[in-house]
């Protein structure tokens, strides 16, 4: 049995077995009493073991961490704050945990969880997170298939550099001491793949091909990314979701965002209530009010251009002064769907210069169909665009960018044979739980985080 189904349970349960890990225990007379977790819930089990158990002596040593395994039956608890109970007729240590056991019960800081990540998940906040990402990603699934996409496996090892912001991790076969050199360089006709290849920074382009062909599709799976950005919202590895839809302008695009924004944040409020009941105690008191805010409110939808311009306006103070041609920086977003709008905010048509190749031009000649959806304490969460469905544009805007052709010539032949306008976006899995849990680290909400200088595990 697990803890859920016996905490759920309508009738008392005779002769049951029940495992899991010891987060109190304390002693009365006649009896121990026994926190039990499982990890199928937050909340806890009482175990009551009686002092005429055999191996009382033992159970008097169980101690906070221990894994153990309990027989006996579940009866309605006469005791406070509870239910149900379990009276044991017999308990087993599986595994003890000895005193130096680093989560005794006290509060930790999630500095110093982080240097027990192996650890973490068997706090009630970390239990509750990883329980919350488990069923997002479920729910992520489900959005999509019941609106008929398909979800494609896109490689992690690839040759392109979708986002053209040179920030990869290469894969490499290669002895790094002796490395094999060609007019200078190194010659990566002898490594694995007999050319230079990476770790993803995004499904996108691949992902592009199956559009054309299925219709709707989506990626959703790890992403890397070699930014050297020592910020709260960046990892070097990351999941993205990444929808793309032929037949789809940059409207439709913004409606699918937000309505899977509003889908997830509604499934969180009904599937994932007790979990989530924890951050709004005791991670960010504001949750509450943010989600309604996101489920009750339409997104605003505001032209680079005028985005610019109210920043411009607002008085404000930043640190990076806003101009046109220049990418938004994470205050100026703040500062609009915080502070300005109070609500989700979808920017679009942005300068040309500050976007990637592929995104469609727009007529004005000097802006594209992208847009970034801007979520209240987190900035960006998605960002995407409009995709150039046309040939000669496309492969002028690489060659502007200094890039060869021929390095995208498959991606070009999509343009080539039955073109289409299509749409999509990326959108990142772990600002999505920063958004719905209030915890303010992207080092919180992923189980083991990859950043400059740290591998630990
Ligand atoms: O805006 P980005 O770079 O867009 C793309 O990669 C497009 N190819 C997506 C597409 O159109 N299919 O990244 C998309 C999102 C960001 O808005 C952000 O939420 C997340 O991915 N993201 C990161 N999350 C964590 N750590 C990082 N280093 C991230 N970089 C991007
Ligand atoms: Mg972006």
């Amino acid at each position: 049995m697990r803890v859920k189904s016996l905490l759920n349970a309508t009738t008392p349960v005779h002769g049951l077995e029940l495992s899991g890990w010891v987060r109190t225990r304390r002693d009365a007379k006649d009896f121990s009493f026994i926190e039990l977790n499982d990890g199928s819930c937050l909340a806890n089990i009482q175990v009551i073991a009686d002092a005429a158990l055999e191996d009382y002596d033992a159970i008097r040593h169980v101690s906070t961490g221990a894994a153990i395994r309990v027989r006996g039956d579940l009866v309605e608890s006469p005791g406070q704050g509870q239910r149900w109970e379990v009276r044991a007729t017999g308990l087993q240590v599986i595994g003890a945990a000895p005193e130096d056991y680093p989560l005794q019960k006290k509060r930790h800081s999630d500095e110093f969880l982080r240097t027990i990540a192996h650890l973490r998940p068997r706090t009630n906040k970390y239990g509750a997170l990883f329980r919350l990402r488990s069923m997002l990603a479920h729910a992520v699934h489900s959005f999509f298939q019941a609106r008929g996409f398909n979800w494609i496996h896109t490689p992690i090892i690839t040759g392109a550099d979708c986002e053209g912001a040179g920030e990869l991790f290469r894969v490499t076969t290669l002895d790094l001491d002796e490395v094999p050199q060609q007019h200078g360089k190194t010659d990566f006709s002898r490594d694995f793949f007999g050319k230079e290849s990476n770790l993803t920074v995004s499904g996108q382009l691949e992902v592009e091909a199956y559009c054309l062909s299925l219709g709707r599709v989506y990626t959703f799976g790890p992403t890397f990314r070699a930014e050297n950005s020592n910020t709260s919202r960046h990892a070097a590895e990351f999941w993205m979701i990444e929808p793309e839809m032929a037949f789809a302008d940059l409207n439709d695009n913004m409606d699918l965002g937000e309505e899977m924004i509003r889908y997830l944040v509604n499934f969180v409020r009904e599937e994932c209530r007790a979990d989530l009941d924890l951050f709004c105690r005791f991670v960010d008191k504001s949750l509450p009010a943010t989600l309604d805010n996101i489920a009750d409110n339409d997104f605003v939808r505001l032209p680079y251009t005028e985005a610019v311009e109210i920043l411009q306006q607002s008085g404000h103070d930043f640190e990076f002064t806003p101009a046109w041609g220049k990418d938004l920086q994470s205050e100026h977003e703040r500062f609009l769907t915080e502070q300005h709008f109070q609500r989700p905010v979808i920017v679009y048509d942005y300068p040309k210069d500050i976007k990637a190749f592929y995104m469609r031009q727009n007529d004005d000649g000097k802006t594209v169909a992208a847009m970034d959806v801007l979520a209240p304490s987190i900035g960006e969460i998605i960002g995407g665009s409009q995709r150039e469905e046309r040939h000669d544009y496309l492969a002028r805007r690489i060659r502007e960018l200094g890039f060869d052709p021929a390095d995208y010539w498959w991606y070009l032949d999509l343009r080539k044979y039955g073109t289409a306008p299509h749409s999509g976006f990326g959108l990142g899995f772990e600002r999505l739980l920063m958004l719905l849990t209030g915890v303010s680290n992207i080092r919180d909400v992923i189980p083991f985080p990859r950043t400059p200088n740290h591998l630990e595990f």
